[in-house]
C-alpha cells in the first residue's frame, strides 16, 4: 500500500505480442502535481493510461492510483478518477447540458455543479446543442467538464488540447491550474513540448515505451545546457550569440558600463531540443 503519491509505478511493462510497447517504467505523482508524460504517437502513452485506469492489463511491474493496485481496481475508485481520453464516449443525440445530467446522476453530484462546469469550460451557451453538433474542441472541453464533475483526486487527461485551437488550449490549462491549486493530481501525455514546458511540475520523457528522462522541465533542459551560450541586443541594433568565456563576460562588462546592453538572455536547450539530443528523433 502506497500512501504519499496518487500514482506510483513501478518497473512497469507491457507486451502486445512480440511488441514490447512499454518498457520497464518507474515514476510518481504527487497531489497537486501536473505529470507531464511525453512523447511522440505510438511511444505508449495512450497504453499507460489504459493500464493505469484499469483498462489493460500490465505484463509485469507495479502500478498504483490512490493507494490501489491497478490490477484490482474496482468501481469505488472511479469515484475519485478522472479520464479524458479519444474515445470521449458522449451520448450523441443527447444535449450538451443532459450529457452532463446523466453522469451527475451516476456520480450522485448536484445539478449546480453542472452549471457550474459549463460556465466555465465555456459551453454554457451551447448547453442545448446535440453533443453531434458540437466542434471537436467544444466536444473535448464536455468530456473534460464529464471528467470534473465529481471533483476527482486524480485525473488522466490523453493529449487533451491537440485539434484546440489557441484560446481554447489556454482556458483548458486555466482549468488545469485551478484543479491543481485544488490538490488533483494530473496526469497529462502531450506531444507538445511547449505546453509541457509551461504546464507541468515534473515531465518524463518516453521514446519506444522507455523513459529516457525525467524531472523538473527546467531541470531537465539545464541538464542537457552543455554549451552555454548568451544571446545579446545591443543599444546599436547588433545581436550577438557568444560562448560562455572570459573573454564574452569582458565584453557584457563593457557593453553594460556604456548602457549599451538593451537584452540579455541565456540560451538552454527546450525540452524539444532535449528529446531530439536524446533520442535522435522529432516529437511528431
Ligand atoms: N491493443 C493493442 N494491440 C497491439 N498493439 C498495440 C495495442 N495498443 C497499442 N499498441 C502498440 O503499442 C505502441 C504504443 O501505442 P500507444 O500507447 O497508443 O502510443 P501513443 O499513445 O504514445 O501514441 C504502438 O506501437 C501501438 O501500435
Ligand atoms: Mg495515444
Amino acid at each position: 500500500m502506497k500512501k504519499q503519491s496518487v500514482i506510483e509505478v513501478e518497473h512497469l511493462s507491457k507486451k502486445f505480442k512480440e511488441q514490447i510497447a512499454l518498457k520497464n517504467l518507474s515514476f510518481s505523482v504527487h497531489a497537486g502535481e501536473i505529470f507531464g508524460f511525453l512523447g511522440p504517437s505510438g511511444s505508449g502513452k495512450t497504453t499507460t493510461i489504459k493500464i493505469l485506469t484499469g483498462q489493460l492489463a500490465q505484463s509485469s511491474g507495479k502500478a498504483f492510483v490512490l493507494g490501489q493496485a491497478v490490477e484490482q481496481i474496482n468501481e469505488s475508485i472511479y469515484e475519485q478518477v478522472g479520464i479524458v481520453t479519444d474515445n470521449s464516449g458522449l451520448y450523441e443525440k443527447m444535449t450538451v447540458y443532459n450529457n452532463l445530467k446523466i453522469f451527475a446522476k451516476i456520480l450522485n453530484v448536484k445539478k449546480e455543479r453542472i452549471d457550474e462546469l459549463l460556465e466555465r469550460v465555456g459551453l454554457a451557451e451551447h448547453k442545448s446543442k446535440l453533443a453531434n453538433q458540437l466542434s471537436k474542441g467544444m466536444g473535448q472541453r464536455l468530456v473534460l467538464a464529464r471528467a470534473l464533475l465529481h471533483q476527482p483526486k486524480v485525473l488522466f487527461l490523453d493529449e487533451p488540447t491537440s485539434g484546440l485551437d489557441p484560446s481554447t488550449a489556454e482556458a483548458v490549462h486555466e482549468l488545469l491550474f485551478e484543479l491543481k491549486e485544488n490538490g488533483t493530481a494530473i496526469f497529462l501525455t502531450t506531444h507538445n513540448m511547449d505546453e509541457a514546458t509551461k504546464l507541468c511540475d515534473h515531465v518524463a520523457l518516453l521514446n519506444d515505451g522507455l523513459i529516457v528522462e525525467q524531472g523538473a522541465p527546467k531541470e531537465v533542459c539545464l541538464k542537457y545546457n552543455t554549451k552555454k551560450k548568451y544571446e545579446i541586443q545591443l543599444a546599436d541594433g547588433q545581436a550577438h550569440v557568444l560562448p560562455h568565456s572570459d573573454e564574452t563576460t569582458e565584453k557584457i562588462h563593457q557593453w553594460m558600463a556604456k548602457d549599451e546592453l538593451i537584452t540579455i538572455h541565456s540560451c538552454e536547450p527546450t525540452l524539444e531540443k532535449v528529446f531530439l539530443e536524446v533520442t535522435g528523433r522529432e516529437l511528431l
